[in-house]
């Protein structure tokens, strides 16, 4: 049987990479085949196209930028995402084209509909089956990333460009309410946890 493409979205300090790595392993005990994945990066050669966009002595224009995002996410897809879900894994990838939309269109300010287009090409049309959108205020969120140490290219913009960035997610998170499913991050880990668990089971009870 086939599997699942899903994927988890949102802001810095949202949350989700701890969501991730605990439903992992919770699928795993169940008896799931799950495979946790990344953009930018998840294959050998998209880990290389991801350290030259972090790389912060790297100057890339924003054309420049979604462009590379596309590059990266297209060989992922190939070689890891397609072949993983026909063989039934249910694969979890942080991150995917809804972050393209948000933060090259509505963070760097480029065309919406050229975003979309570029990403139509590079995924031959595919979508997640389920997206989880970890909505945290950029406030709350920055608050709670500012003692990370690890800081890259992405990571120094303004405070104007993650309001736009959250704009674009509410406003996706809006218009694909099917497959996209909002979890309030504000709250404390264990409620955004407990928020993004039932969904996910609710999901996957219903689909396999
Ligand atoms: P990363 O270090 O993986 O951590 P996190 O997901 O916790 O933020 O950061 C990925 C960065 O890349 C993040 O700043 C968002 C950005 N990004 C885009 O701008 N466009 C994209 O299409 C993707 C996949 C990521």
């Amino acid at each position: 049987m086939k599997g699942k493409f899903i994927t988890v979205e949102g802001s810095d300090g949202s949350g989700k990479t701890t969501f991730i790595n605990s439903a992992t392993e919770y699928l795993v005990k169940k008896g799931y085949k799950v495979i946790t994945t990344r953009e930018p990066g998840g294959t050998e050669f998209s880990e290389k196209v991801r350290e030259l966009l972090f790389d912060s002595s790297n100057e890339i224009d924003a054309k420049t930028e979604s462009l590379l995002f596309c590059v990266s996410r297209r060989d992922h897809i190939i070689k890891k995402i397609i072949p993983y879900v026909e063989e039934g894994y249910v694969v979890i990838c942080d991150r995917f084209v809804d972050s393209s939309i948000a933060y090259q269109s509505y963070g760097r300010g480029l065309n919406k509909r050229d975003i979309i287009n570029i990403n139509k090409y590079t995924t031959d049309g595919l979508e997640p089956d389920l997206t989880l959108y970890f909505s945290v205020d950029v406030e709350v969120g920055l608050s709670r990333t500012k003692y990370r140490d690890e800081n890259n290219r992405m990571d120094n913009e303004s405070l104007k460009f993650y309001k736009e960035v959250k704009r674009g997610y509410d406003e996706l998170s809006n218009d694909y309410k099917e497959r996209i499913k909002v979890i309030d991050a504000n709250q404390s880990y264990e409620k955004v946890e407990k928020d993004a668990f039932k969904i996910l089971e609710g999901f996957l009870n219903n689909e396999f």
